[in-house]
């Protein structure tokens, strides 16, 4: 068999990274998702019998508006459900490195629908604030992969009773938008701080259930800003509460009227230089 020139050898290594980087979020998506699996079989099981009990209540009614009532309460439920499953499976088809714009504000509200069974099973309140609904160009599903990472560890981080808040802004002038997560828990100390993007480091050890933290989502979080020209940073006080940010350059909202059929429309890349995660204290 020939031997294989330097290039060659360097070009496949290179590829099997590529390959195994690929299966490296593929598998940390799906572990993210097992953490929300309980709630939503439990949100699956209350629709359905919401469902149920209208089905059986409309089938009694002769009169025609407590019918039609039924039929609303069923086609409300069923709506909620199809959303939560469409939601799904955006976000766990695999990983394809294509990027559109997107409106920010609606993945962050795309996310929402998958976590906030898992809130309310906990008692963390949940406050969004959408200031704006800019639109950058990114790959939808591994943006929301990092936004189920920080609201996942933003829970993870908070007894019952505190709040989570995500708030969406623009600067127009800077011409970026930013979504914040900020929670009330415990905070970061300043000796894990610097480490927290480390791939594989966590300070989650395995609980009853054998589940710790694989200790690669902030990891992936930075790699997948970094890859859109984005930035993520954390700001951060111990017994207080911790706060991501990510920015994003921003693009102009695709022109709907001109190309109606499809839903995203793809753009020119964005300007922005990419640049590192900062972790600093406030
Ligand atoms: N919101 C937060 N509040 C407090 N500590 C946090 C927060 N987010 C991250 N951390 C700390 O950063 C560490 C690394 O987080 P990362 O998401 O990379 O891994 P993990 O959550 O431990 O594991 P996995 O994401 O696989 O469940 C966590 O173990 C935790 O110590
Ligand atoms: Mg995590």
């Amino acid at each position: 068999m020939p031997s294989q020139s330097l290039p060659e050898v360097i070009e496949q290594q290179r590829k099997e990274i590529e390959g195994l980087r690929q299966q490296l979020l593929q598998s940390q998506k799906m572990g993210s998702i097992g953490e929300l699996a309980s709630s939503m079989t439990h949100e699956f099981n209350n629709i359905l019998t919401t469902i149920i009990n209208y089905s059986k209540l409309g089938l009694r009614q002769k009169d025609e508006q407590a019918r039609d009532k039924a039929f609303d309460r069923i086609l409300n439920a069923s709506q909620r459900a199809a959303k939560i499953t469409t939601g799904l499976l955006a976000y766990s088809r695999s990983s394809e490195s294509r990027r559109d714009p997107h409106n920010l504000s609606k993945l962050v509200r795309d996310v929402i629908i998958l976590v906030e069974k898992d809130l309310k099973v906990h008692r963390i309140h949940l406050d969004t604030q959408y200031l704006a609904e800019p639109y950058a160009n990114v790959n939808a599903g591994q943006v929301q992969q990092v936004l189920l990472n920080l609201i996942v560890n933003a829970r993870q981080a908070m007894v019952a009773g505190r709040t989570l808040t995500i708030k969406v802004s623009e600067s127009v002038d800077d011409q970026c938008a930013e979504i914040s997560i900020r929670d009330q828990g415990s905070g970061i100390s300043p000796e894990v701080l610097p480490r927290i993007f480390e791939r594989f480091y966590t300070t989650k050890t395995a609980d009853d259930h054998g589940q710790g933290g694989t200790g690669l989502g902030l990891s992936l979080c930075r790699e997948v800003m970094e890859a859109h020209g984005g930035r993520i940073r954390v700001e951060t006080a111990v017994g207080h509460g911790t706060q991501f940010s990510l920015r994003f350059p921003t693009v102009a909202p695709p022109d709907f009227s001109l190309k109606s059929a499809s839903k995203q429309e793809s753009s020119e890349s964005p300007t922005g230089s990419p640049s590192v995660a900062a972790a600093s204290l406030s």
